[in-house]
């Protein structure tokens, strides 16, 4: 091989088998190559698993996923740029114009912006009720086809807890579909509920150390309804977070306290 070939193509060194790191190694290669153009296409038509590009997925993001997917109790997981970055992906990727979208006015405000300003120009139309009144969720649901309700539970910054249940309920007997964002929870929280898409920050208790941003997506089945833009470049959540999440528990469990000060 000639010596500017060789550095492009460097020995390979992987561990053999039965020899495997204890810690998973970090994959850092935007671009994955294959035997031939065959595998290539076979992958990319799903009918074989692998990866080919950063940004719709690679094997240190999709150990993130698959982790957060069964912390939260659901099949798949998207993993995103951001917590807002999760919530724009799945409401854009789940409403269409002229949909009616209900949720809530102690909802975190980037959540209100998007609702508003971002879907509001797409012809995407809201009804923003407090979270504890359910008999107007009863009623906007009675009154008006809704595509899904998006709620938090404690909501941030105004800490209050939603009736998951009831909300989901009301959600499902109307048609529409219940889109929570467990960040204040937890993965480990909620699973039992019958909610269709949870999403979360990564940037706060799943990591928990301030110098790492990311979101998650995690539902039933997802990645066929995932939008185009895939996960959305979050090498650094990926990278960080499964080395901090051990420790998740305790950090949410710390601030439950200061949670409770703040509620109203
Ligand atoms: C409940 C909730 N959802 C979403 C977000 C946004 O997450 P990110 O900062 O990762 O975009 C936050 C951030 O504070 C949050 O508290």
């Amino acid at each position: 091989m000639k010596k500017p070939t060789l550095v492009n193509h460097p020995p390979d060194v992987a561990p053999p088998p039965g020899n495997q790191p204890v810690i998973a190694p970090i994959y850092q290669s935007v671009k994955y190559e294959f035997e031939t153009i065959d595998d290539t296409l076979r992958m990319l038509r799903g009918d074989a698993p692998g990866y080919f590009y950063m940004r719709a997925s690679n094997p240190t993001t999709r150990q993130l996923e698959l982790t957060l997917a069964q912390l939260q109790g659901r099949d798949d997981c998207l993993a995103t740029a951001s917590g807002v970055n999760a919530i724009a992906q799945t409401l854009l990727a789940l409403t269409k114009a002229g949909d009616h979208i209900l949720c809530f006015i102690e909802t975190y405000g980037p959540t209100r912006n998007i609702i508003r300003r971002l879907l509001g120009r797409f012809g995407v139309e809201h009804t923003f009720l407090s979270i504890e009144d359910l008999a107007g969720v009863e009623n906007v649901l009675a009154s008006r086809p809704t595509r899904l309700i998006v709620f938090e539970s404690p909501t941030n910054p105004v800490t209050k807890v939603a009736d998951i249940e009831r909300l989901t309920e009301l959600a499902h007997r109307h048609g529409a579909l219940a889109v929570m964002d467990n960040t204040f929870a937890g993965f480990h929280q909620h699973g039992e509920y019958d909610v269709d898409v949870f999403v979360h920050s990564l940037t706060k208790y799943a990591s928990g150390t301030g110098d790492v941003m990311g979101g998650a997506v995690i539902a039933r089945a997802l990645r066929s309804a995932a939008p185009a833009a895939g996960s959305g470049g979050c090498a650094a959540a990926a990278r960080a977070s499964p080395r901090r999440m051990p420790r998740i528990r305790a950090r949410i469990a710390r601030a439950a306290p200061h949670r409770r000060r703040a509620a109203p």
